[in-house]
């Protein structure tokens, strides 16, 4: 519990710009919606999306996960071991294989978070009856048995057809050991090391796509000043090399720094000192991302419920998720005065709901549960990325299995799907399209002292020229009639799936799995003029083809 308390700690409550921030929003829709020349505070909702115009290209990694040794989220949530009587392929459970593969993860963060500073990787390989056991002194001071390490993490990356994101240990470990694991990892040569990697049942070179060095390097990675994590940047970019011959001229390796936690001066600062850095960079050292944590929480420590909550927490909580808009343009714009061409991503690779632990579990283990306003708060989240693609070009969703916003829920033999699940699985065709600018007025949804925009909408391209687009009603009561006016293309046929459910706090239990399932939604086309009817408190994703 040590890092949980200095967290709380060291967090501040971000009251300040909230308001702020949604006003933004807000106002920024409206403007896009009378530049487009839509009538404002319609009862029907107009959207306007031009297809002839695009943006960037929304990358697949802002659909990344991060799954850290933090309670049930590798053991028992991936890792059963091999004679487990629960399903698994070499000790890796088949179920979750089987429902992350659906939601194509592009990339997955490990060993932390928090821990990543502490992990040391020698201890997880070897012989599993031999590996050294230690300590998760972060997470409940539970035992860490190092049966899941370097080998089995990249096995499970190969099963669900993923790309890895390791984090490596800048606080307690040194820029020889993590030099040594990534020779270890990589290299095609004969090397002690290399021969190592052969012996323990991988002869050919693993590819490493991201690198992270260090991980909240301003808190529980050793709490250092901006200037002190440069110079063990710049020592670990430079020596922390990948070796791998298919990664040398292409496919090569990203490095990412810490960034940012907040929109406070002490984070603006960080971020400037790092940007600034990396404007007058050497030859010698370079970065390809900086990364940005931010968790949906209020205040701290984490106090809202996850489960039994009515319509003045869900409206507080997505009023509190839309500062992400505001987050990452403050963010943005200081990394524009020092990169300007957007060479530097912002990597928002720790992000989602963080509430108080379910009663009955170990407030070590970050357990909670997972309700239909998660979804919505995804979908706000990842709108808000897209909206940023030039230069949030990677995210990870904290984290991955039975930890805080997770994916998915497991209980021993038993494995339940979240309602945030669904919506990574139904935003899969975002993956890599192109963004479409929309326009629309989004109206406003109101609930005691909490105002937000009632609607959002995005709209992409696919590779194949099919038209996604994704709307949310906020609104928990009101159903929203649409208009979608397409220009730039010639509609033929449009379908789609919703996402809603009974009540805001409605969730996906173990003895009740589809409380919360997407359900096909019916919409018309006339000439180029879609129409629906979006259900209150719902996410629909659209497919529009030619
Ligand atoms: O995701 C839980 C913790 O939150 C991570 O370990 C840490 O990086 C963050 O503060």
């Amino acid at each position: 519990m040590m890092a949980l308390r200095s967290l709380n700690r060291n967090r501040s409550v971000r009251g300040g710009w909230l308001a702020v921030a949604v006003s933004i929003v807000v106002v920024g829709l409206l403007v896009m919606a009378s530049r487009a020349g839509v009538a404002l505070a319609a009862e029907r909702i107009a959207i306007v999306v031009d297809a002839s115009k695009t943006g960037a290209k929304i990358d697949r990694n802002i659909f990344g996960q991060f799954a850290e040794h933090l309670g049930h989220g590798v053991y028992e949530g991936v890792w059963v071991g091999p004679d487990s009587p629960i399903p698994n392929t070499r000790g890796i459970r088949n179920d979750v294989v089987a429902a992350l593969k659906a939601i194509k993860v592009p990339n997955v963060r490990w060993p932390g978070g928090c821990f990543a500073d502490e992990y040391h990787w020698r201890k997880g390989i070897g012989a599993p009856g031999a590996r050294v056991v230690t300590l998760n002194p972060n997470w409940g001071g539970v035992i860490e048995p190092n049966t899941f390490g370097t080998h089995e993490f990249m096995d499970f990356l190969a099963q669900i057809g993923s790309e890895a994101y390791l984090s490596v240990n800048v606080g307690s470990g040194t820029p020889q050991e993590a030099a040594e694991w990534l020779e270890y990892l990589t290299t095609a040569q004969p090397s002690t090391l290399g021969k190592e990697r052969g012996a323990n049942g991988h002869p050919a070179p693993y590819k490493v796509a991201y690198l992270g060095i260090g991980n909240e390097s301003w808190d529980c990675g050793g709490n250092m000043t901006p200037d002190y994590y440069l110079s063990q940047l710049k020592v670990y970019s430079r020596f922390v090399r990948n070796f791998n011959p298919a990664q040398q001229t292409s496919n090569q390796m990203l490095k990412i720094a810490v960034g940012p936690g907040g929109g406070e001066p002490r984070w603006t600062e960080w971020t400037e000192a790092i940007m600034k850095a990396w404007q007058g960079h050497s030859w010698s050292w370079d970065i390809d991302g900086l990364s940005m944590h931010s968790y949906t929480v209020v205040r701290w420590p984490p106090a809202f419920k996850s489960v039994g909550f009515g319509e003045t927490e869900y409206s507080q909580i997505l009023k509190s998720t839309l500062d992400m808009e505001k987050l990452v343009t403050t963010h943005s714009a200081i990394m524009d005065t020092y990169d300007p061409a957007k060479k530097v991503a912002l990597v928002v690779d720790e992000w989602g709901a963080w509430y108080a632990p379910l009663p009955g579990t170990d407030p070590g283990f970050l357990v909670q549960q997972n309700s239909l306003r998660d979804a919505i708060l995804a979908a706000l989240n990842l709108n808000i990325f897209a909206r940023h693609a030039d230069r949030v070009r990677m995210a990870n969703i904290a984290q991955m299995v039975n930890v805080l916003q997770a994916m998915i829920l497991t209980d021993k033999e038993k494995m339940v799907l979240t309602p945030t699940y669904h919506v990574f699985r139904m935003y899969v065709p975002f993956q890599d399209a192109t963004f479409v600018p929309v326009a629309f007025d989004a109206g406003t949804y109101t609930h005691g002292d909490v105002t937000l925009p009632r609607v959002d909408a995005i709209a992409a391209k696919d590779g194949a020229g099919v038209l996604w687009m994704a709307v949310t009603n906020i609104d928990p009561t009101r159903p929203v009639d649409v208009s979608v006016r397409l220009a730039g293309l010639t509609p033929k046929t449009v379908s789609g799936e919703t996402l809603t459910a009974a009540a805001v706090d409605s969730v996906n239990s173990f003895e009740a799995p589809g409380t919360v399932a997407p359900k096909p939604v019916s919409a018309k086309l006339v000439g180029d003029e879609l129409t629906l009817t979006l259900e209150p408190k719902s996410v629909t994703v659209l497919s529009i083809r030619r």
